[in-house]
């Protein structure tokens, strides 16, 4: 039998939000060893232009290139959105986004047609959510709603808060009117609101989370171009571009337990080369 592919898979997001992807993938995944890394030093994406997060989107495709990975997972849906097109006429090593595997869980779980998304606000006007939908059942009824807000209570630590309840009440009061019965969490920074939007609207929607379905797309693509490592004790490793004691404590305080992140300079590096 062919020995796996020990390489990491490489992961990256603008914060902690990815770390549900990633999460997602180490249970999918076992043997799998991954090199996690989160742009502080650029955070939050949501609010940039388009070619501007994808300008550093393909830097850290580049790195983790470098680092020897056989995949990259865009965890991160504005970066998705601007970038993963374009990435995969540029690069050759295979790149996995975290829309196209939302929108077809929405298109699943939603009975009456109608489908509430929330994102970032460059998620929302790439209107890559609506297409990536509407591609799979033109009938199907879109609601987008940008919630920047959100992702700042995740990232600070209080998506189990009042503050929370509160944003999310005024924010989804527009898609609940409007009877949408699946909701899609549209930004990896979300699924960590489940609870709170529970609490806030019980039993109004199903929750659409795409870290579970992004981790069932990189079982397949590992599976058909063979690239599986079996591993026992595979390695992780969790970079951040700036602030690694933010995302220590903030990683503490939503996943339970420490995050040990190592900070890596790949804007500095690259300034200081061109000098
Ligand atoms: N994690 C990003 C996303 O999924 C949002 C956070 C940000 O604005 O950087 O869209």
């Amino acid at each position: 039998m062919a020995m796996g592919d020990p390489r990491p898979i490489g992961i990256f997001d603008s914060g902690v939000g990815g770390l549900t992807v990633l999460s997602a993938i180490r249970k999918r995944l076992p043997h799998e060893p991954t090199i996690y890394l989160a742009d502080l030093f650029h955070f939050p994406y949501g609010p940039r232009y388009q070619d501007e997060v994808r300008g550093f989107a393909f830097e850290i495709i580049r790195y983790l290139e470098a680092r020897d990975v056989k995949l990259v997972v865009i965890a991160c849906n504005t970066a998705t959105a601007a970038a993963l097109n374009q990435a995969r006429e540029h690069f050759e090593i295979p790149i996995v986004g975290v829309i196209s595997p939302g929108a077809q869980a929405a298109v699943d779980a939603t009975q009456n047609h109608r489908v509430g998304v929330i994102s970032t606000e460059g998620t929302m006007r790439s209107q890559e959510y609506l297409h990536a939908i509407k591609e799979i059942d033109p009938m199907i009824g879109v609601f987008q709603k940008a919630c920047p807000e959100l992702v700042d209570i995740v990232e600070s630590g209080d998506a189990d808060s009042p503050r929370a309840e509160a944003a999310l009440e005024r924010d989804l009061a527009e898609i609940v009117r409007l009877g949408a019965d699946t909701l899609v969490l549209g930004c990896t920074h979300y699924p960590l609101l489940k609870p709170a939007i529970e609490r806030v609207y019980p039993g109004a929607f199903k929750l659409v989370d795409s870290a579970l379905t992004t981790a069932a797309k990189v079982e397949r693509h590992l599976d058909h171009s063979r690239l599986r490592a079996d591993s026992t004790e595979p390695r992780h490793e969790v970079l951040v571009t700036a602030m690694p004691q933010h995302f220590h404590d903030v990683g503490a305080n939503i996943f339970g337990e420490t995050v040990d992140a190592e900070e890596v300079r790949i804007w500095e590096q690259q300034k200081a080369q061109r000098t």
